[in-house]
């Protein structure tokens, strides 16, 4: 029987707690908390609590070094994902990460290229490839119920206060504003479903008391393929009307997934003259991703949400953020380009 997983978890705040009920649920016998780190001491050792883990610490280098784990688990601000990650990498540690991968794209980049020199696994937590629902979409559009993909809609309505002196506020220290945080999980999705974005442009609206980025934007997307996709972000929505909606149109039939995921196609008789509501059987997508790590660990596979996956993912936020500044298109694989080359 294999060994379970060993992992130092750094980074004890919001997050960590949905991370760490997610191992507890795998079971010890395939992933365990061996030691804790948070600048703040009490984070540290509550989480350790949590997960039963013996070592609690304030330096994340003293994780990193450890004979006993085999992975981090890092949940920590975007701009410190990077230099502790590629720390671990060369200590030998395979890599979860929390979204977005990193503030730059260089950075992001030389994440990849530690991972790969080390021959450890990088894994980005994008959770919304492990949701029931999009598991089914993305099975869905494989099947071809769908046909090809010509237009999609996705958005994510939310009300994010962050307290004043949180990281979050910093848009360096953010890597951007709510496109690169949060709407980077509807653009991986979307990248999933339909492929690479060739260009992107965007427009923003800024509340400076409330953080430094932008709260809400607009990104629209044209694919390789020639479909075409808009993300609508906010982080001040009064009302959250509808959290995430995903509307996928193809040449065959259509998705939503309002009130539960529902489909027509005109493949198929009984989904031919409406819509129709699909039963999903729900998963916790934390554990889903995390079991996904364990295999990649495993079996030595690249996980479907790999560092570079992350890359590419973060190289269309970034190109919107460009685009609300510039007024122009943006292209995301010249950033992506221009970024590779600066990384040896
Ligand atoms: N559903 C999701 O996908 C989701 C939701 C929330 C957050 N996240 C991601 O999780 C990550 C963490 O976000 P969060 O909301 O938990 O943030 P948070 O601010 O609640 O937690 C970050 C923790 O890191 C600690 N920290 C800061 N600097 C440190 C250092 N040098 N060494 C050790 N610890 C340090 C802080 O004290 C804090 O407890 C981010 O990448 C964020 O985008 C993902």
């Amino acid at each position: 029987m294999s060994q379970p997983v060993r992992i130092g978890l750094i980074g004890c705040g919001g997050i960590s707690r949905a991370h760490v009920r997610a191992m507890l649920s795998l079971g010890a016998e395939e992933i365990r908390v061996v030691a804790t780190c948070d600048v703040e001491q009490s984070l540290a050792e509550e989480r350790a609590r949590d997960a039963g883990a013996e070592v609690a610490v304030t330096d994340w280098r003293a994780v990193v070094e450890r004979k006993d784990i085999d992975a981090v688990d890092i949940c920590l601000p975007h701009d410190l994902h990077a230099e502790v990650a590629i720390t671990a990498a060369q200590a030998g540690k395979h890599i979860f990460v929390e979204k977005p991968i990193a503030t730059t794209l260089g950075d992001g980049w030389a994440m990849v290229r530690a991972a790969r020199d080390a021959s450890v696994v990088l894994m980005t937590a994008f959770v919304e490839r492990f949701e029931a629902e999009n598991w089914r979409t993305k099975q869905l559009l494989d099947e071809g119920w769908l046909g090809t993909p010509i237009l999609a809609q996705v958005d994510h309505l939310q009300n994010v206060f962050i307290p004043p002196g949180h990281w979050a506020r910093e848009r360096k220290r953010l890597g951007g504003g709510a496109i690169a945080s949060a709407g980077c999980h509807r653009i991986d999705l979307l990248r999933w479903f339909i492929g690479e974005v060739e260009w992107v442009s965007a427009e923003t609206f800024y509340n400076p008391d409330r953080m430094e980025g932008e709260i809400a934007g607009v990104v629209n997307m044209q694919f390789t393929t020639g479909a075409i996709a808009n993300l609508s972000i906010s982080w001040m929505s009064p009302y959250r009307a509808f959290y995430r909606k995903l509307w996928l149109e193809g040449t065959e039939g259509c998705i939503h997934n309002w009130n539960g995921l529902h489909i027509f196609s005109r493949k198929k008789p009984e989904w031919s003259e409406g819509f129709v509501k699909l039963e999903v059987e729900p998963v916790d997508p934390f554990a889903a991703e995390l079991r996904h790590f364990i295999e990649c660990i495993r079996e030595g596979k690249q996980p479907l949400t790999s560092g570079e996956e992350a890359v590419r993912t973060q190289a269309v936020a970034i190109a919107a953020n460009e685009s609300e500044q510039t007024g122009c298109r943006v292209r995301p694989a010249d950033l992506l380009a221009r970024a590779m080359e600066e990384v040896p």
